[in-house]
């Protein structure tokens, strides 16, 4: 059996990669909805018939589970999705809790995309952990389209982050959740920036673990022969030029 993950494009591959370190004996599907991405900067609606176009294709192999390795479709989607399928769905969201665990009375920021921030769904998760209301939230839409054009590390992108930044009281805040998983290939630029007494967290531990719990209700389904994973992008299989690449930006074969 076969564990799909899905996101608008390349950011749920940090949590694939570490899906396939603590689950090597199983197979995934990476599908990512280039065609369509960002999601962030658009209307629930319409990110909510894009997730439904492509889960119908994921729905078409034999999964035993899917994760949403996406905040934005998990916020607009993910109760019409389980409703609506038969297998277990395992979304995402903005790691808040932990944060507001290790709070030491400082504030939380939470970068997110405008569509996982306008959200009711955050807006309750910070309203059920956050009695203090310290948490701040703001978007880096622009960090998805920077992921999206394959650039990391480039000036451009690097005074994108500084400028947004820029605009916080950066001494006041005590941890950043990184609500998008596209932001994750940003962390260490968001380190530098805001320096080490920051602490930066995601939701991938989190989400896998999550994951993890689901396949223990299947009992014993190892398969030694495991470790396979098939990309495609908006409903076709990817060419073997653009599988290098994901491949090379897990760090895996
Ligand atoms: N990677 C997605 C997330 O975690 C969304 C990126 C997008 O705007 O498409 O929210």
């Amino acid at each position: 059996m076969v564990i799909a993950f899905f996101d608008s494009g390349i950011g749920g591959l940090t949590v694939l990669k570490h899906a396939i370190r603590e689950l090597p004996n199983h197979d995934f599907i990476y599908y990512a909805d280039t065609k369509n991405a960002p999601y962030g900067v658009k209307t629930k609606e319409h990110v909510r018939k894009h997730v439904f176009e492509a889960v119908d294709y994921i729905a078409k192999h034999d999964i035993q589970a899917l994760v949403i390795a996406c905040n934005t479709a998990t916020a607009v989607a993910i109760t019409d999705l389980r409703h609506h399928y038969p297998f277990h769905i395992v979304g995402m969201e903005p790691a808040v809790k932990p944060a507001v665990i290790r709070n030491r009375g400082k504030n939380i920021l939470v970068l997110a995309t405008s569509l996982t921030l306008k959200a009711s769904k955050l807006e309750a998760l910070i309203a059920s952990v956050d009695k203090n209301n310290k948490t701040v939230k703001m978007e880096m839409d622009a960090l998805v389209g920077f992921a999206e054009s394959w650039d990391f590390n480039s000036g451009n992108v690097k005074k994108y982050i500084q400028d947004k930044l820029r605009t916080l009281r950066v001494a006041e805040l005590e941890t950043i959740v990184l609500g998008c998983t596209h932001f994750i290939y940003y962390k260490s630029i968001i380190q530098e920036v805001v320096g080490d007494e920051i602490k930066i967290i995601d939701g991938n531990i989190g989400t896998v673990a999550n994951l993890k719990n689901v396949l223990s209700g299947f009992g014993v389904q190892h398969d030694q022969n495991g470790g396979h994973v098939l990309f495609y992008s908006s409903g076709v299989r990817d060419d073997v030029n653009r599988e290098i690449k994901l491949r090379g930006l897990m760090g895996c074969q």
